[in-house]
């Protein structure tokens, strides 16, 4: 397999497509309120676009994608996308970041269309607190999603996005949910990608703090080994079916093997989470360069990554980070 290198030595596997900037909820640490301005529709990369870009990267080594949002479910035409994904040779692996709202009816489909796991938001076990945080009441949708990614066996991991004075007490009550079900239940550090820029915290709940707090109800927790270029330190509480993750996103302590790369809705394409963006894809494709110049052009990107997040944040040009996530997929 050709894998492209980048300038660090990593090679790049993963991309994590959003193939909306669109969002059911309205979840405090993404987005304001009132929303989010929505990219108008001809912005957006259409469907084919969106698969043509894919068969560039599978070309250059990538194995795995990620399809994000805002919601990948409230695009129409998605079922349909995930279709052609399942037919390209050398794609491992599809996986999707859902939010849970409208996903269960659907679920009964994903084995016969490839998706190889889900990851789902969740970020409460109580309903008053999921409402008070996504400012929507939907978290029996998002529970039954739940059930049916278990009842059809599919491979789940529930991000938890840890907030001071909002969920730190759902802390035991999600990592209790390992004892019976075979899940990974992550929690991650907070990103200011909320629209707004960083808010005033109590306390910031790092990676560290969210493991002590583990540690007081299960001292016994011990790690395990964490897969190549994972996001999470990974970890394990005696007798529990699940395992435990934790995110240090903000604290970036995983960028030393990342693998990932980045296209949001409008095609910006992003060597790092924390960049504005190196290009964008979408005005390539329309200007009718052939694939190898988009190889090409791809290549040149990888060959300039900054080595962290904290170096691709210093080297932003629009500003300190404050977009919301779901304008560039998580
Ligand atoms: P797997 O493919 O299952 O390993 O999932 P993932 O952790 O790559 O993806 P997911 O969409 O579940 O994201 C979980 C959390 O990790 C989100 O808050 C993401 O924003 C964060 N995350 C994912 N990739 C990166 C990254 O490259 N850098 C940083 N700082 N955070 C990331
Ligand atoms: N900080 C950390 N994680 C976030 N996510 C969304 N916004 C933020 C944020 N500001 C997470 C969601 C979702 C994943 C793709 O990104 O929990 O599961
Ligand atoms: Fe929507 Fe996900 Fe953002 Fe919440 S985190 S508002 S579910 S895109």
């Amino acid at each position: 397999m050709n894998r492209v290198i980048d300038n660090h030595g990593r090679p790049i596997s993963y991309l994590r497509l959003a193939v909306t900037d669109r969002c059911n909820l309205r979840c405090f640490y993404c987005m304001p309120e009132e929303g989010i301005k929505y990219v108008p529709k001809p912005h957006l990369l259409t469907w084919e676009e969106m698969e043509r870009t894919i068969r560039i990267l599978v070309n250059m080594g990538v194995d795995k994608v990620r399809l994000t949002g805002g919601e990948p479910f409230v695009r129409r035409g998605i079922m349909d996308f995930l279709e052609e994904l399942n037919k390209i040779d050398g794609l491992r692996q599809i996986n999707i970041t859902t939010n849970g709202v409208l996903t269960a009816p659907l679920i009964p489909e994903f084995q016969r269309l490839g998706i190889k796991s889900v990851n789902l938001s969740l970020d409460t076990l109580d309903r008053q607190r999921f409402f008070d945080i996504t400012r929507r009441d939907e978290f029996q949708n998002v529970w039954q999603t739940f059930e049916a990614l278990q009842e059809y066996n599919i491979p789940t991991k529930l991000n938890s996005v840890v907030m001071s004075g909002k969920n730190t007490d759902d802390i035991i009550p999600m990592a209790e949910l390992t004892r019976t079900h075979n899940v990974s239940v992550r929690f991650i550090e907070e990103m200011p990608f909320n629209g707004d820029g960083a808010h005033e915290y109590q306390e910031f709940w790092n990676y560290r703090k969210i493991l002590e707090e583990l540690k007081k109800t299960y001292p016994g927790i011990y790690k395990l080994p964490d897969p190549p270029a994972s996001t999470s330190y990974n970890y394990q509480i005696p007798g529990h079916k699940g395992t435990i993750g934790i995110i240090a996103a903000f604290s970036r302590t995983f960028c030393g093997t990342c693998n990932r790369l980045r296209i949001t809705p409008q095609g910006q394409f992003k060597t790092c989470l924390y960049d504005d963006g190196v290009f964008n894809i979408k005005d390539l494709l329309r200007q009718g360069l052939d694939d190898a110049s988009v190889t090409e052009r791809i290549y040149e990107a990888l060959q300039h990554r900054a080595k962290d997040g904290f170096e691709a944040e210093a080297q932003r040009t629009v500003g300190l980070v404050s977009e919301s996530m779901s304008t560039i997929g998580g």
